[in-house]
């Protein structure tokens, strides 16, 4: 079953197409990544997706039902977090979240709730303005949870977030899908700060879909990677392994690959009497996979 699905959805500004044509079908029950560079369209999308935006043309379904003829009831099921969050600075979490219960009319105990869930709990009587912007991240992920959604959709939750903070948002993620069975839609323009977390992923540039599926499939298909082996022959090394792409980058013999290959080439360097001391590797980048992806799309035309 999907939670999302659009059919040529499409959005223009002025003539310019900022999302052309797109066919999203984003699974339910599981943390799915909406992965795109800047300007791609992926916050134009959101804003459609949560009817906060008009669409130019095309079809949207949330839960299977179109958000056209049901946007109360649908939008009753979805938490979003969208832009940089608004809060009343000069509130407290606690106070905030407050605010929300009365919108929402719920229970006293959910604020407690959410705020243990996004480990605001002992934070809850500061002051926002004196929140970090990890803490107000999850602020607003606790209020996106205040009416119980089914759905989340976060649009880059982990931007400007160092890698701890990017590690607690990945977590409590993973615990609101599984514990929660919440089914959760994460933008970003950074495939490796999400991979942890999404088995599945839409990729778009330029406001068109250039891949969906799950992220595996990707990374298996597209992300060749460098892998640096310190060894104690580098060129008897990179003679050793004339059927990979090698070249000798400073003290190290660089092999250009994909990650499942460490072990077979380090057997096969162990084997002819090499001593590897270090191995080492950088990841594609989502900008590399990006290029693959258009120039399999656009082949390159003869000049
Ligand atoms: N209100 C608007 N008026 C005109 N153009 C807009 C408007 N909103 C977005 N755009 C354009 O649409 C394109 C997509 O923008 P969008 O904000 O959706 O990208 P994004 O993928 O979210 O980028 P980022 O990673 O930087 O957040 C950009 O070229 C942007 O300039
Ligand atoms: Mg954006």
């Amino acid at each position: 079953m999907c939670v999302i699905q659009t059919k040529n959805l499409t959005k223009e500004f002025k003539g310019f197409k900022a999302v052309d044509n797109l066919n999203l079908t984003i699974p339910n029950g599981e943390i799915s990544g909406f992965l795109g560079p800047n300007g791609s369209g992926k916050t134009t999308t959101i804003r459609m997706l949560l009817g906060l935006a008009e669409k130019t043309s095309g079809d949207i379904k949330l839960f299977n039902k179109s958000l056209k003829t049901h946007k109360s009831e649908i939008l009753s099921n979805v938490g979003a977090l969208v832009d940089s969050p608004s809060f009343y600075e000069h509130l407290s979490g606690f106070e905030n979240l407050k605010i929300m219960q009365l919108v929402h009319n719920c229970d006293d105990t959910k604020i407690q709730e959410v705020l243990s869930i996004v480990e605001l709990t002992e934070a809850a009587n500061k002051k926002v303005k004196d929140y970090s912007l990890g803490m107000k991240q999850r602020l607003g992920i606790a209020i996106a949870l205040m009416n119980d959604p089914k759905l989340l959709i976060l649009d880059e939750p982990t931007n400007g977030l160092d890698p701890n903070g990017i590690k607690k948002m990945r977590e409590l993620l993973i615990m609101l899908s599984q514990r929660k069975r919440i089914s959760i839609v994460v933008s970003s323009h950074n495939l490796f700060e999400i991979e942890n977390m999404c088995n599945y992923v839409c990729l778009i540039n330029k406001g068109t879909l250039l891949y969906q599926g799950e992220l595996k499939s990707l990374l298996n298909k597209y992300a060749q990677h460098n892998v640096f082996f310190n060894t104690s022959d580098n060129t008897t090394a990179k003679n050793i392994l004339k059927d990979y792409n090698t070249n000798i980058r400073g003290d190290k013999l660089n092999v250009n690959t994909q990650l499942s290959e460490i072990p077979k080439i380090n057997k096969i360097l162990v084997t002819n009497n090499m001593d590897v001391f270090e191995i080492t590797h950088e990841k594609t980048s989502l900008e590399d996979i990006f290029l693959k992806l258009t120039e399999k799309k656009e082949p390159k035309k003869n000049v």
